[in-house]
C-alpha cells in the first residue's frame, strides 16, 4: 500500500459520502468560501432566497476587490447588497481598499489541511498554506455554506517537484511560467498539481501563493503545497500561528505523475500573447516594445515583489514610452511599503501607484490602447481579457516587468544590472495586523434586525415549482454543436453590470446568437432548448442555465453536454436530456410541440421517452444523474431543494 499525498489526506479527512478512487463521484465538507462582488453576488441572492438560521463554515468571505470603482450606481448597489447580506447572514465583509481577495485570503483565513470553495477561479492561490482550494460557482459555493459539502469527482494527483534554488533575477513566476510550458494549459485537467521537493523550502508563501493561483492555467482543479516551517512562520508573522498544523505528504506518497524542475536552471520567462502556455525566454522576445506595465494582481503582488522591482528602479526613470502602474496586493502590503519608504522610491521613478484591487487584471483602468502592448504581471492574457480586444498582453515577473518599464523593450533583468542587488528582498518578519477593513460577524449585533439592502439593481433570484409529471413543451431554439456558455449569455461589462438584476440581465440571453429568442420565448409558457454536441462549454456562467429557467425552459434536448453547464442546469431544475439515437435531433425542429408523460418514474428509470404529437414521432433519450441530483431534479432545482430542506 503506497503512501499518501498532501490531497489525499485532506479529501480523505472530509469524506462524507463514495470512495476515493480516481474518476469516482465523491461529496467532501466544506469549512471555508470565499466569493467577491461579481460572483459573490449569486452567493448572496441564494442565501436570501434559503434565509439559514447559521452558516455551516467556520470561516466565509465577501470581498469588494473587482469592481471597487463603483464608476457606475449598479456597481454600488451591487456593493452595498454585499455588504448588507453579509452582515445579515454571518459573512465577513472585506471593504474596497482592503485587497485582493485571494491575496487577503491568504494572509488572514487560510489554514493548512481545510478545504475552502471560492466563487472565483483563482481560489487554489490558498494552496499556498497547504489548504484545498477550489474555484466554482457562486450557487455551489452557497450549497457549501448551507452545509451541503461539495461533490466532486475524484482528482488525479500531478506531483511537480521542486528542487534548486532559484538565481537572482528569476521568481516563482518563472517557475508557474515553465510549469505552463511544459504541461501546457491543457496538461492538468481532472488533477490537483501537488508541488514538493527541496526547492519548495527556498520559497515564501507569497512565492507558493504566485504558483497556487496559476496551477489553474494548467486547467487544473487546484494546487496546493505542504504546510511547513516556512508556512509556519508566515502564520507567526500574521500572529496565526494557532491555526497552523504540520502538512506533508507521506515519503512514498503515489502519485499519477510527477515532473522535475531545478530551480536552479530557470531563467526570466515570458507568456507570450495570447495563451498563459506560449512560453519564450525574456531574451527572446527583447525586440518587443510594450507601451504598459502593470505590476500587481493575485499573482504577484506581495510585499517583496513589489520591493523587488522597486529595486531594479530606484535610481532610474520609466522609459517615456511607457506607462507603469504599481497595485499592492493588500492594504497591509501598501502599508508595509510605505513605512519602509518603497513607495517613494517607485514613485521617484514615476510609477503610478494604484489602490489595492484588481484593477487592470479585468480591465477596470488601464485598459490597453488599440493594437496595444502590455506587459503584466497577472496570469491570463487571452485577447479581451484586458478590457481591449486588440491588445497583445506579455505575462512576466515582476523583476521582469520592472525591467522593461526602464529600458522600454522586454528585458532580462540581468542584463541591465547585477541581479544580486535582489537578493536581500525577503518579506517583513512580522507583519502589521489591522483587521479593521473587514467587517466581521462578531461586529454585528444583531444580525436578524439587518435590512439587506436592494438597490435598483438588485432583483430577488427566479424559483421554479417542483418537478411537473407530465410536460407539454414548444422548441424555441434549435442550436448546432459547440455552443458555449457565451452564446447562451454573453459577457462584457455592459452586460454584466446587470448580473444581479435578473429581468434585465435576461434580456440579453442568445443576444448576439438569435436576437428574437427573448421576444419569442417570451411568448411561451413552457419551453425546450433543442442542442447538439457539447452543449454549454466554455465558462461555468451558471447564468446560461438560469435565464433559460427564468423564462421557463422545462428540458434541454442535446447530443451531448459540457460537464459544469449539466450540473448547472440540474441546479436551476432543468431536465439535461441525451439523444440515445442521435439522428432524434434531425427530425425534431423549432416550434414542434414535445409531450412527457410520466416524468418522475421516467426519471428514476433513467431513460426518458419523449412524443412529438404534431409529427407523430417518439423518441428515446437518457437522464444520465446522480441519485443527489435527481432529488434536486425533482424539488425543482437547487434553491427549492435547499429551502425545503
Ligand atoms: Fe482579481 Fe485578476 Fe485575480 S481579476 S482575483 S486579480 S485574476
Amino acid at each position: 500500500m503506497m503512501g499518501l499525498s498532501i490531497t489525499s489526506k485532506i479529501l480523505k479527512s472530509h469524506l462524507i459520502e463514495g470512495n476515493l478512487y480516481p474518476g469516482e463521484q465523491v461529496l467532501v465538507s466544506v469549512d471555508q468560501t470565499l466569493g467577491h462582488d461579481l460572483t459573490g453576488i449569486m452567493a448572496a441572492q441564494v442565501l436570501e432566497s434559503v434565509q439559514p438560521e447559521k452558516l455551516s463554515t467556520e470561516v466565509s468571505v465577501f470581498y469588494c476587490d473587482h469592481n471597487t470603482l463603483a464608476v457606475s450606481s449598479e456597481n454600488a448597489d451591487d456593493h452595498m447588497y454585499l455588504k448588507t447580506a453579509a452582515e445579515r447572514y454571518g459573512v465577513y465583509f472585506s471593504k474596497p481598499g482592503n485587497g485582493i481577495c485571494h491575496f487577503l485570503h491568504c494572509q488572514r483565513f487560510a489554514k493548512p489541511g481545510k478545504i475552502m470553495l471560492g466563487a472565483d477561479s483563482h481560489t487554489p492561490t490558498s494552496g499556498a498554506l497547504g489548504m484545498l482550494s477550489i474555484g466554482s460557482g457562486g450557487l455551489t459555493v452557497a450549497k457549501g455554506m448551507l452545509g451541503e459539502g461539495f461533490r466532486m469527482t475524484t482528482p488525479k494527483v500531478i506531483n511537480i517537484r521542486l528542487t534548486g534554488r532559484l538565481n537572482p533575477g528569476v521568481a516563482a513566476k518563472d517557475i508557474a511560467l515553465e510549469a505552463l510550458r511544459i504541461l501546457t494549459v491543457k496538461g492538468g485537467i481532472g488533477a490537483i498539481i501537488e508541488y514538493t521537493g527541496e526547492g519548495v523550502k527556498t520559497l515564501s508563501v507569497p512565492e507558493r501563493a504566485t504558483l497556487a493561483n496559476m496551477s489553474i492555467e494548467l486547467g487544473a482543479t487546484t494546487g496546493i503545497f505542504p504546510s511547513d516551517e516556512v508556512t509556519y512562520e508566515y502564520m507567526k508573522a500574521q500572529e496565526r500561528e494557532d491555526s497552523w498544523i504540520e502538512l506533508l505528504p507521506d515519503e512514498d506518497a503515489a502519485y499519477d505523475r510527477t515532473i522535475e524542475i531545478d530551480l536552479g536552471e530557470l531563467e526570466p520567462l515570458v507568456a507570450r500573447p495570447h495563451m498563459p502556455d506560449l512560453v519564450s525566454t525574456a531574451r527572446e522576445v527583447s525586440s518587443v516594445r510594450p507601451n504598459s506595465v502593470f505590476i500587481g494582481s493575485c499573482t504577484n503582488a506581495s510585499y517583496s515583489d513589489i520591493l523587488k522591482a522597486s529595486k531594479i528602479l530606484k535610481g532610474h526613470k520609466v522609459h517615456k514610452d511607457i506607462d507603469l502602474t504599481v497595485a499592492p496586493g493588500s492594504k497591509q502590503v501598501l502599508e508595509h511599503l510605505i513605512k519602509d519608504g518603497v513607495l517613494a522610491d517607485l514613485v521617484e521613478s514615476g510609477a503610478r501607484i494604484l489602490e489595492c484591487a484588481c484593477g487592470p487584471c479585468i480591465g477596470i483602468g488601464q485598459v490597453p490602447c488599440a493594437n496595444g502592448i502590455a506587459v503584466r504581471t497577472s496570469n491570463r492574457n487571452f485577447p479581451g481579457r484586458s478590457g481591449s480586444q486588440s491588445a497583445s498582453v506579455y505575462l512576466a515577473s515582476p523583476e521582469t516587468a520592472a525591467a522593461t518599464a526602464i529600458t522600454g523593450h522586454i528585458t532580462d533583468v540581468r542584463d541591465m544590472m547585477d541581479a544580486g542587488i535582489l537578493a536581500d528582498c525577503s518579506e517583513p518578519v512580522t507583519y502589521k495586523i489591522d483587521d479593521s477593513s473587514f467587517i466581521r460577524p462578531e461586529d454585528v449585533s444583531n444580525p436578524k434586525d439587518v435590512k439587506v439592502i436592494k438597490g435598483e439593481n438588485i432583483s430577488d433570484l427566479p424559483m421554479r415549482g417542483a418537478l411537473r409529471d407530465r410536460i407539454e413543451a414548444v422548441s424555441v431554439i434549435k442550436l448546432g454543436d459547440n455552443i458555449t456558455t457565451d452564446d447562451i449569455i454573453p459577457g462584457g461589462s455592459s452586460i454584466l453590470q446587470f448580473i444581479a438584476n435578473i429581468p434585465k440581465f435576461a434580456e440579453f440571453t442568445f443576444c448576439y446568437t438569435d436576437e428574437t429568442f427573448v421576444d419569442r420565448i417570451k411568448k411561451l409558457k413552457n419551453s425546450v432548448i433543442i442542442g447538439g454536441e457539447n452543449y454549454g462549454q466554455g465558462s461555468s456562467r451558471e447564468h446560461a442555465a438560469m435565464l433559460p429557467m427564468y423564462f421557463g425552459t422545462e428540458v434541454v434536448f442535446a447530443k451531448s453536454f459540457a460537464r459544469i453547464h449539466k450540473e448547472n442546469l440540474i441546479n436551476y431544475g432543468i431536465l439535461p436530456l441525451v439523444f440515445k439515437d442521435k439522428e432524434d435531433y434531425d427530425r425534431i425542429d423549432m416550434n414542434d410541440t414535445f409531450v412527457i408523460e410520466n416524468v418522475l418514474l421516467q426519471a428514476d428509470s433513467g431513460e426518458v421517452t419523449v412524443k412529438v404529437p404534431g409529427k407523430g414521432l417518439e423518441f428515446k433519450t437518457a437522464l444520465e444523474v446522480s441519485p443527489y441530483d435527481l432529488k434536486v431534479l425533482k424539488e425543482g432545482g437547487a434553491l427549492n431543494y435547499l429551502r425545503n430542506k
